[in-house]
């Protein structure tokens, strides 16, 4: 629901809206609002007007009363839970940001179950987004970020379920998906298409095996235009692949993390973002060997 603010309003409810709603859906012009939340007088509007009166709220529309809230101790929720209900057509006082959290929980829960787990019980999935957590913090990302930079990176692979499930079960089709690194970043980012609350996650999906040099794929992306998200995860996964025993396929088994951290190096600018990668070795660098996870 799409909110706006005039001053006086109490500061402590303005602030529980914003974590309800999410910043963005905050407006600056009481025309593009669902519903104007003011202090003491407002024009009567077609919207839904809810004003602060001291020790009451009137809740109006057209210039018509339709609801007075006491402000008693515990009144944010209620207050919120009824112009919700009110906006949204009486069928749901989930906030959208709730409703993500949910879808996503449950996608990234399915993932942690359908991926091979490491001796500490942790799948590659996990793996990945404590690391990018790691790097992103070293790079300076703000909480909200780093908790969405989480989230791409515990669906970086969702694509991959589709795919094994064709694969053990779908002999006809077995042959159109035979390429199964090219074709998860795209199976996966179809699937998300399908789930609008998760559409901002699609292009680290999408790109995290795109390469800065442009020779990467799906979609030979280059340099800058390759997302920051998918940038970082790139790195992160790569070192996975390479060094744990789960997910390595290379020769002579996993890499240790000073082989792997040589390979990141010479891929700088080729494979990687030279900046990242630089900063992805030098965190890792500094980090004790047996330690890795004592930060997060
Ligand atoms: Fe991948
Ligand atoms: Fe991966």
């Amino acid at each position: 629901m799409k909110y706006f603010f005039t001053q006086g309003v109490p500061k402590d409810f303005e602030e529980f809206v914003e974590k309800m709603e999410g910043k963005e859906s905050r407006v600056n012009n009481p025309e593009d609002t669902d519903v104007i939340f003011c202090f003491k007088e407002w024009t009567p509007s077609d919207k839904l007007v809810v004003k602060f009166l001291g020790e009451k709220v009137h809740i109006e529309k057209g210039g018509k009363r339709i609801a007075e809230i006491s402000l008693y101790k515990n009144y944010m929720t209620p207050l919120w839970a009824f112009v919700k209900s009110f906006v949204e057509g009486r069928t749901s006082i989930v906030s959208r940001k709730w409703a993500r959290k949910i879808v996503s929980g449950i996608l990234q829960g399915m993932i942690a179950l359908m991926e091979v787990e490491d001796v500490e019980g942790y799948s590659h999935s996990q793996r990945v987004a404590q690391l990018s957590v790691k790097f992103g913090k070293r790079l300076g990302l703000p909480p909200e970020e780093l908790e969405r930079l989480k989230e791409h990176a515990m669906l970086h692979d969702v694509g991959k379920i589709g795919i094994e499930q064709l694969m053990l079960y779908s002999p006809t089709r077995i042959r159109t998906f035979e390429s199964l690194p090219q074709d998860h970043t795209v199976l996966g980012s179809i699937y998300l298409s399908t789930i609008e609350l998760l559409w901002d996650v699609i292009p680290t999906v999408r790109h995290h095996h795109e390469r800065w040099d442009g020779k990467g794929f799906p979609d030979g992306l280059k340099g800058e235009e390759i997302p920051l998200f998918a940038r970082i995860v790139a790195i992160c996964n790569f070192y996975d692949n390479l060094t744990n025993f789960v997910t390595s396929e290379w020769e002579g088994g996993p890499k240790s993390k000073e082989e792997a951290l040589q390979i990141i190096e010479r891929e700088a600018g080729k494979m990687f973002d030279p900046n990242l990668a630089k900063k992805f070795v030098e965190m890792m660098r500094s980090l004790p060997e047996d330690g890795e996870d004592t930060e997060s």
